[in-house]
């Protein structure tokens, strides 16, 4: 099964157009997705949760940007603080999901997999614009407890874009986080009926289902 990009579904969709769809489209659909989250900055895909399993083994969920998609390694990536505590939970079970929700076409997509930290990495700094880099040089890590409503910037950079030079400052708290799924749990929503389906990626054999949704 490939991720061959077709377009997003037309909404609604009717009972017919809903019995014609099949596991090859339900694919398709992933890499519309992800096209769409990573071309079109005004997307509801641009914007996905990404979840990871906490200290005590519970749930920790959070709304990251998605920065890199490469559909044929099944790789995203996301941009976050080295000291937030996503970094500490990935590095004890680098096990993660991320899910997707288009309210344009009601379509949820789940994708399961496993996340790698890379603090500092070259490429994507290179890639994140001066206001994303920016956010690297909040003084104190992600979560600090604080005296009000504070940017947790410094006063030199606050409300201001600084120089690359200062920017740079911030590099080593720059994580890249690399997401690669192997599993894509899709539901197309409907008043005239739901649809859902399953592709799975064991090595490079690829596995489509139908489920009940
Ligand atoms: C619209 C939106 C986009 C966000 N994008 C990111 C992001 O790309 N990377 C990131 O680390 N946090 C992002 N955040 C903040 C996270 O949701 C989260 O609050 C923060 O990273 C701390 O997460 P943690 O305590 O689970 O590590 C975003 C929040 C919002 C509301």
């Amino acid at each position: 099964m490939e991720w061959t990009r077709t377009s997003l579904p037309e909404a609604p969709l009717e009972k017919e157009r809903l019995d014609r769809l099949s596991l090859a489209e339900m694919a398709g659909f992933v890499a519309a997705m992800l096209a769409d989250g990573l071309e079109n900055p005004g997307s509801p895909l641009r914007k996905p949760v990404l979840a990871t399993l906490g200290a005590a083994g519970a749930p920790s969920l959070r709304t990251v940007i998605l920065r890199s998609v490469d559909l044929h390694a099944r790789r995203l990536g996301f941009f976050t603080d080295a000291r937030s505590p996503k970094v500490a939970e990935l590095g004890q079970d680098p096990r993660a999901s991320v899910l997707f929700y288009d309210p344009r076409c009601d379509l949820q997509m789940r994708l399961s997999g496993r996340a790698e930290v890379r603090v500092g990495d070259e490429a994507a700094w290179a890639s994140a614009a001066p206001p994303s880099r920016r956010a690297y040089l909040v003084t104190a890590p992600p979560g600090t407890p604080a005296s009000g409503p504070v940017s947790g910037l410094p006063a030199d950079v606050d409300g201001i874009i600084p120089p690359l030079k200062r920017l740079e400052e911030g590099r080593p708290n720059f994580a890249f986080v690399e997401f690669s799924f192997a599993e894509a749990d899709i539901v197309l929503f409907s008043r005239a009926g739901n649809r859902r389906a399953r592709i799975r990626h064991e090595a490079e054999a690829g596995h489509a289902e139908w489920l009940v949704p």
